[in-house]
């Protein structure tokens, strides 16, 4: 990631995202399940006597036929009404799933420097979502928190996950090209005797900036493996390696994703200012690693609360990313953070990342 790799120090808490989304809007409360519903709301029949077919399609390009990205229909969709509302109430649901995500991952002792992108979390369960049977849609909708709960044992209230993956392009297109770009790609291996969700690789089309669905033979697992592996570092720019391991015979889908955000310093470091100093990875221990150093006007923040000074670094002209310094007696609790951000009507977080040891 080219950002991560310009930055040496950068440092966050996790509260003030949720005070910077919430700061500033006024609007009515609307369930975000009306902002994402069909126009027909109704009760879908979770088993209904005579269930009407899956639309599914059969996978016929093989792995080895093409690297090249899945076509996709020329015509273009409708725009979409009430977008400000609905990129302003998508942010928000998505800064909170990658939050609470974020979280779990840090809990884990084994981790290392951690790295999530909740745009990209929240696009890839709603493109499953859109694979998804009736009864499983809704743990989904539960999850990204659009969920109505219907009072009815038998039928269930959905939402349409196309308008929420358009609304997530739209949050996207807010970032300022050439100078910041996201690009998003998605893979699907599925298993040559098996069928896709049309809904579901449709939903891979909205999400991303280039899809791959592709027929695998699973039957000899570490071929189909290296295969795998292959194809996601031949279409990735070779950005991704041996992503997959340990299949096996009875595989039947796989599915990857990825994001890369490519963001500039509005006022650009100078390489040749740069210096070794001490990364302190606990209250005892120091890494010596190169730290970029810059001198201007910046907006800041200290927090004695929460044990932490904030400086907001701009990229374009509407991102810029948080840097959270936790003051050195908040070592051991509070470690550090950083956030890449895209302002406009939803402060949606795109990176969130925090760095234990800068050289690993
Ligand atoms: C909405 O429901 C009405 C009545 O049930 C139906 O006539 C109409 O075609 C539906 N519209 C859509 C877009 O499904
Ligand atoms: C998959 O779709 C093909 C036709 O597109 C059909 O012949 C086949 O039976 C389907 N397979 C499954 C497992 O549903
Ligand atoms: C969306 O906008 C229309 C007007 O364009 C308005 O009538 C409608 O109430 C809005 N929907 C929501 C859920 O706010
Ligand atoms: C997968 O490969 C095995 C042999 O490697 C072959 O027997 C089998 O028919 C293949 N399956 C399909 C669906 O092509
Ligand atoms: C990936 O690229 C390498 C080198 O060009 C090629 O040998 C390999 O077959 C490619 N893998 C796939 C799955 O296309």
């Amino acid at each position: 990631m080219d950002l991560q790799k310009k930055m040496n120090v950068v440092l966050l808490a996790l509260l003030i995202v949720s005070y910077l989304a919430t700061g500033g809007t006024n609007r009515v409360y609307v369930h975000p399940f009306y902002l994402f519903s069909f126009e027909n709301i109704s009760c879908e029949v979770i088993q209904s006597k005579d269930p009407k077919p899956l639309e599914t399609i059969h996978p016929v390009t093989r792995l080895q036929d093409s690297t090249e990205p899945d076509p996709r229909p020329s015509t273009r969709p409708k725009t979409l009404k009430n977008l400000s509302q609905r990129t302003a109430v998508l942010a928000e649901l998505q800064n909170s799933l990658g939050l609470r995500m974020f979280e779990k991952l840090s809990c884990r002792k084994d981790t290392g420097n951690i790295l999530l992108s909740p745009f990209n979390a929240f696009g890839s369960l709603v493109t499953l979502y859109l694979g998804a049977s009736k009864k499983t849609a809704i743990p989904y909708q539960q999850l990204l928190g659009v969920n109505w709960e219907s009072d009815r044992a038998d039928c269930v209230y959905l939402i349409d996950g196309h308008t929420v993956l358009r609304t997530l392009q739209a949050i996207n297109s807010l970032i300022d090209g050439p100078w910041d770009e996201l690009r998003t790609l998605v893979w699907t291996f599925v298993s040559s005797d098996a069928n896709l969700s049309k809904d579901y690789v449709r939903g891979m089309q909205d999400f991303s900036d280039a899809s791959f669905v592709r027929a695998v033979n699973f039957s000899q697992p570490e071929e189909a493996e290296a295969q795998v592996n292959s194809f996601i570092h031949n279409t990735s720019d070779s950005k991704m390696e041996n992503l997959f391991t340990a299949l096996s015979p009875s595989t039947n889908l796989l599915f990857a994703s990825s994001v890369h955000f490519k963001g500039s310093w509005r006022t650009a470091f100078q390489p040749e200012k740069t210096n070794i100093q001490d990364f302190r990875i606990d209250k005892k221990s120091s890494v010596k690693v190169p730290f970029m150093i810059h001198t201007g006007d910046y907006m800041h923040l200290d927090d004695p609360g929460r044990k932490c000074s904030i400086v907001k670094l701009s990229l374009s002209k509407r991102t810029y990313m948080l840097l959270v310094l936790p003051h050195v007696e908040a070592f051991t609790v509070n470690r550090p953070f950083f956030f890449a951000i895209i302002e406009g009507t939803s402060n949606a977080i795109l990176l969130l990342g925090k760095i234990l040891n800068p050289t690993i």
